[in-house]
């Protein structure tokens, strides 16, 4: 067995030694005996430099012209995560009146909170606006009008950004790719809805009009799609100013970018995509003749994701006979679908090891697969394991920290793994595992009630 882990997929501190993997200086041997299994295991350091290094970079390639660096709640967040993003000098992007209480939980600075989302209620704007967050992402007409409404009721002149629809093919899954045109996010440019929804924003008095913004998918591999996304946002910056005659000060580019869940992955990284990108938006806004504006960016999967890793116990192997003449092991870990349904529904890759000890036995064409009830609950399809893998061995999967525990569910009334955080030889848990008790806890008994009749006029 390879002693070496990829530095490209496991997080920074991850060692495997005599065959047992430790992380922050803590080996999952520890970690499962002390916290259990399944668990999600972050590493805070490589969590601190990933956030750090996007915002240096940002800093680096924009310089004066570097707006803010917004780490993705979506991807995870927790009280805790939202203080290592203000730690680390980033803002935070929440898309939910849910994000938001965690940010405000937190005390994440007010005005370094952007807010996303297609349909945000008149709660969730009512509370972004009491909180005082920086900036509101605009993504429909109706909501253009809510916003200010609401602004104005409480005195308040709202920064907003507008979301358009650069029209552009990231090359990604498509349930996870977002600015191509038919899409429920933003205005299209293309199409003249993005200029209507200026107009729209320009006439109310309690919204500023800062700029734009653009999320063209997630993990992007290549800096083209985002060039192209920033050229189309920089032509209407120029047409804004050909017609109103000022300029708006910022855009915002989103997140997107790529990591490594398995050796062939070869994502680019934060220097060199922004850096690219710098080059991209000087030339397209010269070739305008327009000032260089704040250049805003989005990730979350790049910092988190390689942070974090899932740790599961085997419970039970098995040879299955194939209508082939041929067979194949399936191996089941005490997890699944419901701590990681990337599998599933994006048909996403990943990689795994075995954690807790050398083996020295030939390799087995192996399935990994979760204990639900349903066939396609597969972790790996195919993956050489070592054919010894037996109960009671941990296996780890790297790369699990953007959108597993925060898609996870309790399907099948499995209780969602804890998050254990990790750092120079300690342990404790940010997240805890949850149990039945929590989960009976929402069921109530409550005796049939009749409703108040709708009064109609
Ligand atoms: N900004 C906006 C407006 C977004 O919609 C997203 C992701 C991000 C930033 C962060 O993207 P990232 O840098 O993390 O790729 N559940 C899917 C990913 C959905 C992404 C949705 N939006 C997955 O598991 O791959």
């Amino acid at each position: 067995m390879n002693n070496q882990l990829n530095s490209k997929i496991w997080p920074l501190t991850a060692k495997q030694v005599d065959g047992v993997i430790s992380i922050g200086g803590c080996s999952v041997v520890d970690l499962a005996r002390e916290f259990g299994t399944p668990s999600f295991i972050v590493d805070q350091a490589d969590f601190i430099a990933r956030a750090t290094n996007w915002r240096q970079s940002l800093e680096k390639h924009f310089g004066a012209n570097a707006g803010t660096a917004y780490y993705a709640a979506k991807a995870f967040i927790s009280k805790e995560i939202a203080r290592w993003v203000e730690e680390s000098g980033l803002g935070l992007d929440v898309c939910t009146g849910g994000e938001l209480a965690v940010a405000k939980a937190a005390k994440f600075p007010a005005a370094r909170i952007e807010v996303h989302g297609n349909n945000k209620s008149e709660l969730e704007i009512a509370d972004a606006i009491d909180y005082r967050v920086g900036v509101i992402v605009l993504d429909s007409l109706q909501e253009i009008d809510r916003v200010a409404r609401i602004a104005h009721s409480k005195g308040v002149i709202q920064k907003v950004l507008l979301r358009l629809t650069p029209g552009v093919e990231a090359h990604t899954h498509e349930a996870i790719s977002t600015a191509h045109e038919d899409v429920k996010f933003g205005f299209s440019i293309a199409s003249g809805a993005a200029w209507d929804a200026i107009l729209a924003t320009t006439k109310h008095e309690s919204l500023k009009l800062q700029g734009f913004h653009a999320h063209i998918g997630s993990q992007i591999f290549v800096a083209d799609a985002f060039k192209a996304s920033a050229a189309r946002l920089i032509s209407m910056l120029s047409k804004f100013k050909s017609e109103f005659g000022f300029e708006l000060p910022e855009l915002d580019l989103g997140g997107g970018y790529g990591i490594a869940y398995t050796e062939n992955d070869d994502p680019i990284s934060a220097d060199a995509a922004l850096s690219q990108l710098s080059l991209a938006v000087k030339s397209e806004c010269a070739n305008h003749g327009i000032a260089i504006p704040k250049i805003s960016i989005e990730p979350g999967r790049a910092i988190v994701g390689p942070s974090m890793i899932t740790l599961y116990e085997v419970g039970t192997t098995k040879d299955v006979r194939l209508e082939d003449g041929t067979s194949r092991w399936y191996v089941s870990v005490d997890g699944g679908m419901s701590d990681n349904i990337r599998p599933g529904l994006y048909d996403a890759e990943y990689s795994i090891t075995l954690a807790n000890r050398i083996s020295t036995a030939p390799l087995r064409r192996s399935r990994i697969v979760g204990k639900h009830c349903e066939t396609g609950d597969i972790i790996i399809k195919d993956v050489q394991l070592p054919s010894d893998i037996a109960p009671g061995d941990l296996l780890a999967v790297p790369a699990t920290g953007a959108y597993g525990r925060s898609m996870a569910s309790n399907y099948n009334h499995m209780v969602r793994p804890p998050v254990i955080c990790v750092q120079n030889q300690t342990a404790r848990t940010i997240i805890r595992r949850e149990t039945h008790t929590d989960l009976l806890a929402l069921e109530i008994d409550e005796a049939p009630r009749k409703l108040t009749a709708h009064e109609k006029g």
